[in-house]
C-alpha cells in the first residue's frame, strides 16, 4: 500500500488524513495516509523516517513549510516563488523530494471556480504577511490585471513580500481608511484560530457593500469573527474550509496523476465539522 502523511507540530487536529482516504476512494486506491507528529528541532530526521518506511509524499503544516523548502532537492516554480512547500513527493531519479506549494492554487480554485468570485482584473486586499500568505502568493499575482494591496500589523512584513512580486503594493493598516473600495478581501492573519476580530475601517467595502467578497483561510465550526463582521456589513463572505479541500486535491493529484471531485469531500467535512461539539 502507497505510503503518505501529514507533518506538522501540532497535528492531532488534521483533517488531511480523512480527505485523502476519500479521494483514494475515488481513485480506486488504497493508500496507508499517516498523521506525523514531527519534533520541532527535528523536522529533517521525521522526513528521514519516513522514507525509510516508504513514504512516497507527504504534506507539511505548521511550523514546517520553510524547512520543507529547504529540504526539497527539487522545487516547483511556485513553491520556488513563494520559499515554501507543502507537499512532497518523492522522486526516485533523482533520490530526493521534489518540493510544491498547493495552497495558492488550493485558494484560487476555491475562490474562482468554486464561490465564482473574479480575481482577474480585480482590486484585492490581502491581510497578514506570514507563512500562509506567503504560499498562496505566486499564484494569486498570477491572475491577470490583478492589483494587490497587502497590510499586515507588522507593516515592515507586508513590505517585504511587496519587494517580490510587481502587482503588490503593502499599506499600513491605519492607512486603508484612504484607499478605494476592494473586489475581494483574503484574511490570512491567524487572528480567527484566536477568537480575535481585526479592525477595519468600512470603506474597504464598497458602497453596495455586497459586491465585496470576503474570504478567510482559517474555518471553524463557526465564522471566524473577521468574516462575522464582515457578513454584518452586507459582504458576501466564505471560511477557508473549501482552500483545504482544494490545496489536498491538487497534492493528491501531484502524487498520483488522478484529479479527485471535491464537492462531495467538503460536503462530509461540513457534516463533521458542524456534527462535532
Ligand atoms: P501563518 O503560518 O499561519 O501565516 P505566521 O507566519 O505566524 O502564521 O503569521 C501570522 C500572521 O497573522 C501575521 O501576519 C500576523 O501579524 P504580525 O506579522 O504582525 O505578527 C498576523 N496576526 C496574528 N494575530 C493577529 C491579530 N490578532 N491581529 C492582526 N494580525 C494578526
Amino acid at each position: 500500500m502507497s505510503l503518505f502523511a501529514v507533518f506538522g507540530n501540532p497535528i492531532a487536529h488534521s483533517k488531511s488524513p480523512a480527505i485523502h482516504q476519500q479521494f483514494a476512494q475515488q481513485a480506486g486506491i488504497a493508500i496507508d495516509y499517516q498523521k506525523r507528529l514531527a519534533p520541532l528541532e527535528d523536522f529533517v530526521g521525521a522526513v528521514a523516517n519516513f522514507r525509510a518506511d516508504g513514504g512516497l509524499g507527504a504534506n507539511v503544516t505548521v511550523p514546517f513549510k520553510t524547512q520543507a523548502f529547504t529540504l526539497a532537492s527539487e522545487l516547483t516554480d511556485r513553491a520556488k516563488r513563494s520559499g515554501t512547500v507543502n507537499t512532497l513527493k518523492w522522486l526516485s531519479e533523482v533520490d530526493g523530494w521534489l518540493g510544491d506549494n498547493t495552497d495558492g492554487a488550493g485558494l484560487c480554485r476555491d475562490i474562482t471556480e468554486n464561490l465564482g468570485w473574479s480575481l482577474a482584473g480585480a482590486r484585492v486586499l490581502l491581510l497578514g504577511a506570514g507563512g500562509a500568505m506567503q504560499g498562496v502568493l505566486p499564484v494569486l499575482s498570477d491572475y491577470s490585471g490583478i492589483e494587490l494591496v497587502i497590510a499586515n500589523r507588522t507593516c515592515s512584513k507586508a513590505q517585504d513580500l511587496a519587494q517580490s512580486y510587481e502587482n503588490l503594493r503593502a499599506c499600513e493598516l491605519e492607512q486603508l481608511a484612504h484607499e478605494a473600495p476592494f473586489d475581494v478581501i483574503i484574511n490570512g492573519t491567524s487572528a480567527g484560530l484566536f477568537g480575535e476580530a481585526l479592525a477595519l475601517p468600512e470603506t474597504v467595502f464598497h458602497a453596495d457593500s455586497h459586491l465585496t467578497k470576503v474570504y478567510d483561510m482559517v474555518y471553524g465550526k463557526e465564522l471566524t469573527p473577521f468574516l462575522q463582521w464582515a457578513q454584518a456589513q452586507g459582504a458576501t463572505v466564505s471560511d477557508g474550509l473549501g482552500m483545504l479541500v482544494e490545496q489536498a486535491a491538487e497534492s493528491f493529484e501531484l502524487w498520483t496523476g488522478f484529479r479527485p471531485e471535491t464537492s462531495t469531500v467538503k460536503g462530509i467535512l461540513l457534516d463533521q465539522i458542524v456534527g462535532s461539539t
